[in-house]
């Protein structure tokens, strides 16, 4: 398949357009700055805002899914504001091009009608609300956004995320406290989204695989 990633030069991202590739996709990657990303076979580069929706409509061209990996560098309100103008980008664009299917990675933090988060973990939310107020405000803007739209969209909301080898994901309707789940599983949870049909519409948080 050929997937549009945003954000493939961040943290997550990264792994995400790695993963996608030993899978066998075809990757188009929309980033601001080219030399941040290796050329290779079976990845194709485009230069660009998400702020431009000319930009994005181009690089959405023959792709059948995104995965939105983008996250605000910042914790300001000018970095709230343009993860939120992209996603309204990229949801028209999606919508003109008829590419239904769109994996965003979020974050627990995000507040979703229906969440079951333990209570500690809904004090933890207030707190990182308060430490973070913009990079929270971002994602929550980015949901409402693209959760408005009639786009097959499934939001992944890890917990905490850790450096470290894939050891195992589940996705989960509720939250598990003081759960931590590495970088390389939510980069694999995203990418296997692309194929699974299970959580159309649906916010489930990415937990470490359950151990026997
Ligand atoms: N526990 C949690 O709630 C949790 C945990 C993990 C991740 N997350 C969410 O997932 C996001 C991504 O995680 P990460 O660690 O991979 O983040 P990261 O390393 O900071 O990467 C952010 C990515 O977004 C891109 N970006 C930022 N602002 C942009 C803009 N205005 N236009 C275009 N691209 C822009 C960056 O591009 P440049 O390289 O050009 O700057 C980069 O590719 C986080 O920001 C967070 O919101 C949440």
């Amino acid at each position: 398949m050929r997937v549009l990633i945003l954000g493939a030069t961040g943290k997550i991202g990264r792994l995400a357009l790695e993963r996608a590739l030993a899978d066998g996709h075809d990757v188009v990657a929309l980033v601001r700055e080219t030399s941040r990303l290796e050329r290779r076979e079976g990845l194709a580069v485009v230069t660009g805002s998400i702020g431009d929706v000319t930009v994005i409509r181009g690089a959405l061209e023959g792709s059948s899914a995104v995965i939105a990996a983008v996250g605000p560098r910042s914790n300001t309100a000018e970095d709230e504001l343009a993860l939120e103008v992209g996603m309204r980008n990229l949801t028209a664009a999606m919508e003109v091009a008829g590419v239904h299917r769109l994996i965003a990675l979020s974050g627990a933090a995000v507040a979703v009608p229906g969440d079951r988060k333990p209570l500690l973990d809904q004090l933890a939310s207030v707190l990182v609300r308060r430490f973070a107020r913009h990079v929270v405000g971002a994602k929550q803007r980015e949901y409402e956004v693209f959760s408005a739209t009639a786009l097959d969209w499934t939001a992944l909301r890890p917990p905490l995320v850790i450096d470290g080898p894939p050891k195992g994901y589940r996705l989960a309707g509720q939250l598990k406290f003081g759960a931590r789940v590495s970088r390389a599983d939510v980069a694999q949870a995203l990418v296997d989204q692309l194929a699974d049909t299970r959580f159309g519409r649906a916010a489930p948080f990415v937990l470490p695989k359950d151990r026997p």
